[in-house]
């Protein structure tokens, strides 16, 4: 599903000057979001060049990035609808640009989109050996569901996490 309007990045990233674009992607973002893929995952979380070109391409797939400086992409969100759920399929911001709430605005997004697509849940996968990003997630509503071994590769475990999309007031500002 694609939509054509930029949109402005909820909640606490507005306060970031100029205001991070947000808006959906199109083919020739393909190798910006190879970039910062390489920049944001190990080998065994990254996507290949194939699965983002396909998911560009994809009717389906939500792409959203954030416009940084110089064209450079400062960060991407990938959704897809999954009967009654909207997967966060990739999440991801450049490091230099981490720790200015461009991922929580992000993960508002996602629940905006679960709320206009009327989904019952949000849900997402991640590392298990990642404290700090599943205090993250929890911080953000988030809940261990089930925990997916070898998700990544061998020895390599990955929770299942989900949240219901609530009410627009509901969404936590708790950073
Ligand atoms: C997870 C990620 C998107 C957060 O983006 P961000 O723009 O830094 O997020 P915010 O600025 O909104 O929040 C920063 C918070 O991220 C938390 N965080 C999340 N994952 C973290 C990690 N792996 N290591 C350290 N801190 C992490 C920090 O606790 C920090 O919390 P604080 O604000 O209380 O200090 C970013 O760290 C990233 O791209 N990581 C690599 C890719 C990844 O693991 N994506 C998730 C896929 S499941």
């Amino acid at each position: 599903m694609r939509t054509s309007t930029p949109e402005r990045l909820p909640s606490s990233a507005s306060c970031l000057q100029p205001a991070p674009r947000l808006r959906q992607a199109a083919s020739d973002d393909l190798a910006s979001l190879l970039e910062l893929e390489l920049a944001c995952f190990d080998e065994a979380r990254r996507d290949t060049p194939a699965a983002i070109r396909r998911s560009l391409a994809s009717s389906r797939m939500e792409v959203w990035v954030l416009d940084g400086l110089a064209g450079r992409i400062d960060g991407a969100l990938f959704l897809k609808p999954v009967r009654k759920s909207l997967s966060v399929e990739s999440l991801a911001v450049r490091p230099g640009m981490r720790g200015r709430g461009l991922g929580h605005g992000l993960l508002e997004w996602a629940a905006t989109r679960a709320r206009a697509l009327a989904v019952r849940w949000l849900t997402l996968e991640a590392d298990a050996a990642d404290p700090d990003l599943l205090g993250w997630y929890e911080r953000h509503g988030y809940q261990r569901a089930a925990l997916m071994v070898s998700f990544y590769g061998p020895g390599r475990d990955a929770w299942r996490m989900r949240r219901d999309p609530g009410d627009p007031s509901t969404d936590l500002i708790n950073r």
